[in-house]
């Protein structure tokens, strides 16, 4: 799993692999930067590394080190979970299909960085969460499950964001079920 932020949903499916009948685990978490969430690892006796976007001249010298990194722990499948960043074609290549994002919007509805801000701002009276197969595109690749989140009057970006991510927990963790025992093909789901 690949994160840059606190790791919650990071955290959800480390605590859903606690159940010997989840049919996953997580072999090492990496991290674009010191990310609070690799605290979570820690705490589960998961094996942690560090790329830092900073220390790289290019974002595909970055991608470079850190698809070696991943590939050090041979993983079936690969969780992008609040990685901040955008993985350079080559590294998307490298992985893809058998590399998943969660998004914090109903993609295609307001994809990128800033899903939860845009949908406040664009007035939706719903937005949603996604997870979905990454592509070389920015959240565009064929989605494997998503979800309608109302939007609340009084919403601000943190109180919305913090609705939607349960969902999201919820979707990754019936999505990565369905990858490991079969139900849900990856080879299938890449664009045409
Ligand atoms: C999640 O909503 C993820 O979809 C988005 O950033 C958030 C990360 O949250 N890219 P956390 O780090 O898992 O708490």
């Amino acid at each position: 799993m690949l994160i840059s932020g606190g790791g919650s949903n990071l955290r959800a499916l480390l605590e859903a692999c606690r159940d010997a009948e989840y049919p996953a685990h997580v072999v090492a978490v990496g991290a674009d930067r010191a990310a609070d969430g690799l605290a979570h690892a820690e705490e589960f006796g998961i094996p942690s590394f560090t790329v830092p976007f900073s220390s790289f001249d290019s974002r595909e010298a970055w991608g470079d080190e850190l698809l070696a990194a991943v590939q050090q722990w041979q993983p079936d499948l690969v969780v992008l979970s609040g990685l901040m960043r955008l993985l350079p074609p080559r590294v998307v290549d490298a992985l893809a299909p058998r590399l998943i994002n969660t998004h914090p919007a109903y993609l295609p509805e307001f994809p990128g960085a800033h899903g939860v801000r845009d949908a406040l701002a664009a007035g939706a009276a719903q937005t949603g969460a996604s997870v979905i197969v990454v592509d070389t595109g920015v959240d565009t690749g064929p989605i494997l499950a998503q979800e309608r989140v109302a939007v609340l009057p009084d919403d601000t970006e943190h109180s919305l964001h913090e609705r939607i991510k349960p969902v999201e927990r919820r979707l990754l963790i019936d999505v990565v079920r369905g990858i490991a025992d079969g139900s849900i093909e990856l080879g299938t789901a890449s664009t045409p």
